[in-house]
């Protein structure tokens, strides 16, 4: 055909195909930059449903936006019964999330099928939470609300009718040749007849994910004491052992806010009777009480799966799936009954003596254990829609028995995704390396979940202290000793080091409680990505990489990307370094950047090598930055209780800083029962700084005591 002939063609053609496609999806604006999209025939079951979550009356207020892309160029079409979707992509644009990845941050080019799964050391989309959602680095975010394992080439393959078709190049004689040519879409196939997609808006890429978090409520509000630091302890420990454990920890001076019991504790696991082990356990009640007294909290782990020991089996057994998991039945939480039974049961054994939390397990599942993908279930729900959902039901089950009990829990949970925001879990997992652990913590804030770096157990002292560093500059502080048994002090060379961090930790409680304050009312991530940070160099170039055309014909070097320094809050930079690690870069993104240690400058867009030497973790502060501290203490304070402020001002602006304030552990807030506090900091005349906070306001809850101020920056 002559070439002119057939671009028109090809023209023509594309033209009709976008022109069905408009008609095929309806879109709704729902909220200030939010729309929803209907294409098809969308399942009742999905995402959102599972979640069972009302947006945040903050949406509503958002700024108004404009749809960022162009909704002609949004495609669907059912393609042998699935759902095929197309969203376009430009050159120059980069994408994050697609759940909570663990090797990359960059996921244009990837092709994964998103399936909840433990995470088996590849980014294919197994993940402990496949969220459906993505980010672009030009300020839009998709998220696709389907309960379905979900193919996805993000930008990976190109069609012939492609509008902005790749450069056509010749491998022999074009440098730029790429095995990877230019491809203008992100394109699904979900197996259903039809979905249910979202689009936000920005501008920035950060206001994207604030209003997918707001969508399902905003960010979970953590109790104060689950911002302290929790020990795990061994599985086998009997209720003398945690009380011995958690004297060791007064009697040395460690801070400790809640223990979790690991499987000992039930007087059967895998499968689970949720019943105390009354050898270990004789008298559960009055150990939770005793604990408390200490100041110490109790979390419980389990899983799900119900023993045939279990008082409930006989009445959760007609609400179970068609198969076992380590001989337990599986309810299905999509029903109400299971639910009740199930909770009803845990809210009598545990949280009415007065249990704070849990960690549920395993609701990730391997293939090998967990029921497989042709079990049945009583609501008709395919086993891939429970699978995808089932962390979510745990999720907001549990949370809502506390809800109930009108006081706030904080967990750890192996499974979620889009829609869970707003339950206070932390996801953790079993794969115990260090770098993908920090990774993950940065991919957790694309994803709308939080995770833990958790320490567990490390050959040695070096290994022990970077770990717990981190851990400490995460959404929970935490040792989950359940194999290893091991302490704090475990290592004494380093037991100083260790003491001086979690007392940070606890020193900056006042930030780290603001901080979630702002995840759940402004839906921003309390830990997250650089490429999110103003000034933050969103550098796409690719990284030389040693290629083998021997071994692989088609490789080529990979995109850069940022996956071993984080932002902690709304003013820090963190940096860790990872065992054998004595020196590292940091890139700082534009603006002026000061030690947080010493308040020192440290540098303006620019990347700095650094040489931290072990006993601190490196943090840097943006320039005006505010962070409230309070005196070290072994405990988070208790509802009501005054505590005296530290107020830190870093670097040569001026800044202001938005503290929050409540009872700390009851939903009271939900009433409108707290306060948000101003201060502020400002140059005098006279060229020092002075700090100011708002008067309290009458009956608000107001703990702050007595304030000084530290301008760290001479
Ligand atoms: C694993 C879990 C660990 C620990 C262990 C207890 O599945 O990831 O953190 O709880 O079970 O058996």
């Amino acid at each position: 055909m002559h070439p002119v002939l057939r671009i028109l063609f090809i023209l023509i053609f594309a033209f009709f195909s976008q022109a069905i496609s408009a008609q095929n999806i309806e879109w709704k604006k729902i909220y200030p930059g939010v729309w929803k999209g209907i294409a098809g025939k969308p399942e009742a079951y999905d995402l959102l449903k599972a979640a069972d979550v009302r947006a945040s009356s903050i949406l509503q207020k958002m700024d108004k936006a404009d749809f960022p892309l162009n909704k002609n160029d949004i495609h669907f079409q059912l393609n042998s019964g699935k759902s095929y979707l197309r969203i376009p992509l430009e050159k120059n644009e980069q994408l994050f999330g697609f759940g909570l990845n663990f090797q990359t941050v960059h996921q244009r080019g990837k092709i994964m099928q998103l399936h909840a799964d433990h995470y088996g050391k590849s980014d294919n989309g197994r993940t402990h939470a496949p969220v459906p959602f993505y980010i672009s680095s030009l300020g839009y975010g998709v998220f696709v609300n389907s309960a379905r394992y979900i193919d996805v080439y993000a930008g990976s393959g190109v069609r012939k009718d492609s509008k902005n078709p790749p450069k056509i190049m010749d491998r022999n004689t074009d440098k730029d040749w790429s095995a990877h040519p230019y491809s203008d879409a992100v394109e699904m196939l979900i197996p259903a007849e039809g979905v249910e997609i979202y689009v936000f808006a920005g501008p920035k890429p950060v206001n994207v994910i604030e209003r997918f978090n707001l969508l399902s409520g905003g960010g979970c509000l953590p109790p104060r004491w689950g911002l302290g630091f929790t020990q795990r302890v061994h599985r086998l420990y009997t209720d003398e052992q945690v009380k011995k454990e958690a004297k060791a920890f007064e009697e040395k001076g460690f801070p400790l806010d809640f223990i979790g019991l690991e499987p000992g504790w039930q007087s059967k696991s895998y499968p689970c009777t949720f019943e105390w082990d009354k050898g270990r356990f004789p008298d559960p009640a009055r150990f939770v009480k005793e604990m408390d007294a200490m100041g110490v909290k109790i979390n419980l782990w389990t899983n799900p799966y119900v023993s045939p020991d279990a008082s409930i089996y006989t009445a959760i057994l007609p609400y179970t799936g068609s198969h076992t998991v380590w001989n337990g039945i599986v309810p299905d939480l999509s029903m109400p009954q299971a639910g009740k039974i199930l909770f009803s049961q845990w809210e009598k054994e545990h949280v009415k003596i007065g249990v704070s939390g849990y960690k549920i397990d395993e609701v990730d599942g391997y293939d090998s254990y967990v029921w497989p993908d042709v079990a049945t279930f009583p609501s008709g729900h395919a086993s891939e829609q429970i699978r995808q959902t089932y962390g979510l039901l745990v999720q907001k089950q549990s949370f809502e028995m506390f809800r109930k009990n009108n006081s706030r829990t904080y967990g750890l949970v192996r499974a979620s995704n889009a829609g869970g925001s707003s339950f206070p879990y932390v996801i953790y997992n079993d794969n115990y390396s260090h770098e993908d652990f920090i990774t993950a913590l940065i991919n957790s804030g694309y994803a709308g979940v939080l995770w833990t770096p958790e320490v567990r157990a490390s050959k040695t002292a070096e290994e022990w202290l970077r770990r717990f560093q981190t851990v400490c500059f995460s959404p929970m502080a935490m040792i989950n000793a359940w194999s290893s048994g091991m302490q704090p002090w475990t290592f004494p060379e380093v037991a100083p080091q260790i003491k001086a961090v979690a007392e940070l930790r606890m020193q900056m409680m006042p930030y780290w409680y603001s901080e979630f304050a702002k995840y759940h009312y402004k839906g921003t991530p309390p830990f997250r990505g650089m490429s999110l940070e103003e000034g933050f160099a969103s550098d796409f170039k690719k990284e030389k990489t040693a290629t083998n055309l021997e071994e692989n014909p088609y490789e080529e070097a990979i995109t850069k990307e940022v996956k071993d320094q984080y932002m902690a809050g709304e003013f820090l930079l963190v940096a860790p370094l990872f065992t054998g690690q004595t020196t590292r870069k940091v890139i700082l993104p534009k603006g002026k950047w000061f030690d947080f240690y010493t308040g020192k400058f440290v540098g303006d867009g620019q990347v700095i090598t650094i040489t931290p030497g072990l006993d601190r973790i490196p943090v840097y502060v943006k320039d005006g930055g505010i962070i409230p501290m309070m005196p070290t203490r072994l405990h988070a304070p208790k509802p009501g209780e005054k505590v005296d402020l530290e107020i830190r001002h870093y670097g040569e602006k001026n800044g202001s800083y938005a503290l929050y304030d409540d009872d700390g552990v009851t939903f009271d807030y939900e009433k409108g029962i707290f306060s948000w506090r101003e201060i502020k900091v400002e140059k005098q005349k006279n060229g020092t700084f002075k700090g100011s906070i708002s008067k309290e306001e009458a009956g608000k809850p107001n703990t702050v005591g007595k304030v000084t101020w530290r301008y760290m920056t001479n």
